[in-house]
């Protein structure tokens, strides 16, 4: 089989990136290891940046996002019983949109089938050959036979444990990684949430986090240590300590219900540089992983796909290599600042016992700053809203 760009993964960052190509004449062919379903299970982030909204109404997949999707003017920072509310509106002009990226999967997943976009699900052995010729290649295992598929370009766009990434030679490339000492212990419930806008509270027992899906189903976290084990933390527990954290505002109007998920996710930031090696190209968690913090996982994989879109695109209609030449520094350009941000709004807002009673009043002091200052809270408000492309 041959075919323009095989793209491997079938996440946010694979499906838009096969839509914008397919949608301008560029064969493609996706390959997914998982089944629709278990693509769909997962549980992921729910705050959607300008970047995402703009590419899903360019694919005119934007009905159900604006019609089910809740549109956020701010949101709140809470240290005990203070609430600092970040008016994105009012200082950056941009909302942003609360809409599960589950959501937002099933969408780029409906469209497929109906606009003829090639998605192999279940497919096993992925492995890319020949990514510095000009004629790469992917082989893979489908129902039981060995496929190759050639093309002219291969996108990882297979998630941080894919093998895109693993395909580039270590000596090509360079990891940049921070651990962080805790995990988010996640809750979702069908119960109206707390508050019309999400609090991110800081607080001395720990993190916690207070957001949505809908006006009925709620989605909320605490820091916990990555020592925890899910089994010690019935419901009664959770709720417990999301009102201590969150303070007493959002306490009082807390509605408490079972759990229909519950998980504990590990911390990390991590960028590859460079996001191509020869005819790979790598966009979304193939080639960063940012904490959930800022809520940026998604919007990053959508700014790296309109990125390598426009890139092969230029490629493919005009014969021009200057987008795929310098896909790789525009990408990661925008990927350090949105890293930079996750981890400090990360490092304000968690618990960290090794950093003392002296950072927990650095803390304290930066919340406070941010509280009185329009400046501070700019800053704060820019990067969540999500910088320009
Ligand atoms: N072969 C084929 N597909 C693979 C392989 C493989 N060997 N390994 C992984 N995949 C698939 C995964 O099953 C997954 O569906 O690649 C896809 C990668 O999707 P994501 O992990 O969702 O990554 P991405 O599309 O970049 O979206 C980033 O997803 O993980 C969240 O927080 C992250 O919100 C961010 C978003
Ligand atoms: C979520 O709703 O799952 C969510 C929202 C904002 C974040 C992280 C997760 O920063």
């Amino acid at each position: 089989m041959k075919t323009d760009v095989v793209i491997v993964g079938a996440g946010p960052a694979g499906l838009m990136l096969g839509h914008l190509l397919h949608r301008a004449g560029i064969s493609v062919v996706i390959l997914e290891n998982k089944s629709a379903d278990y693509v769909l299970s997962r549980i992921r982030a729910g705050v959607l940046e300008k970047v995402t909204i703009d590419l899903l109404d360019e694919l005119d997949l934007g009905a159900r996002m604006h019609k089910e999707g809740l549109a956020h003017k701010g949101f709140f920072l809470a240290d005990g019983d203070r609430l600092i509310h970040i008016d994105l509106q009012a200082l950056t002009g941009h909302a942003v949109m609360v809409y599960g990226q589950t959501e937002v999967t099933r969408d780029l997943m409906d469209a497929a089938a109906s606009r003829g976009l090639e998605v192999i699900y279940e497919v096993e052995n992925v492995a890319l050959h020949d990514i510095e010729s000009d004629a790469p290649h992917v082989t893979f295992r489908k129902d039981g036979a060995d496929h190759r598929l050639d093309a002219r370009f291969i996108a990882g766009c297979d998630g941080f444990h894919g093998p895109s990434r693993q395909a580039i030679p270590d000596s090509a490339g360079k990891a940049y990684e921070k651990i962080y000492p805790f995990g988010w212990l996640g809750i979702l419930a069908d119960v109206p949430p707390c508050a019309d806008e999400l609090i991110y509270a800081t607080h001395d027992r720990g993190f916690a986090l207070a957001s949505m899906r809908s006006m009925t189903r709620s989605r909320y976290y605490v820091q916990v240590d990555l020592s925890e084990r899910l089994e010690d933390w019935p419901d009664e527990r959770i709720w417990d300590e999301l009102r201590l954290r969150l303070g007493p505002e959002a306490s009082e109007r807390m509605t408490t219900g079972p759990s229909i998920e519950k998980s504990i996710a590990p911390l990390r930031s991590f960028v590859f540089e460079p996001m191509r090696h020869g005819n790979l190209f790598l966009a979304g968690d193939a080639a960063h992983i940012v904490p959930p913090t800022g809520a940026k996982g998604l919007n990053l994989a959508s700014s790296d796909v309109a990125y390598l879109s426009r890139a092969l695109i230029r490629f493919f209609k005009d014969g021009r290599r200057d987008g795929i030449d310098t896909y790789s520094q525009t990408a990661l350009a925008r990927v350090w600042k949105s890293e930079r941000f996750s981890w400090s709004l990360t490092m304000l807002m968690h618990r960290f016992p090794e950093g003392g009673d002296f950072g927990r009043r650095m803390q304290i002091a930066e919340l406070e700053y941010i509280a009185g200052s329009t400046a501070a809270r700019t800053v704060i408000a820019e990067n969540y809203v999500g910088l320009p492309l």
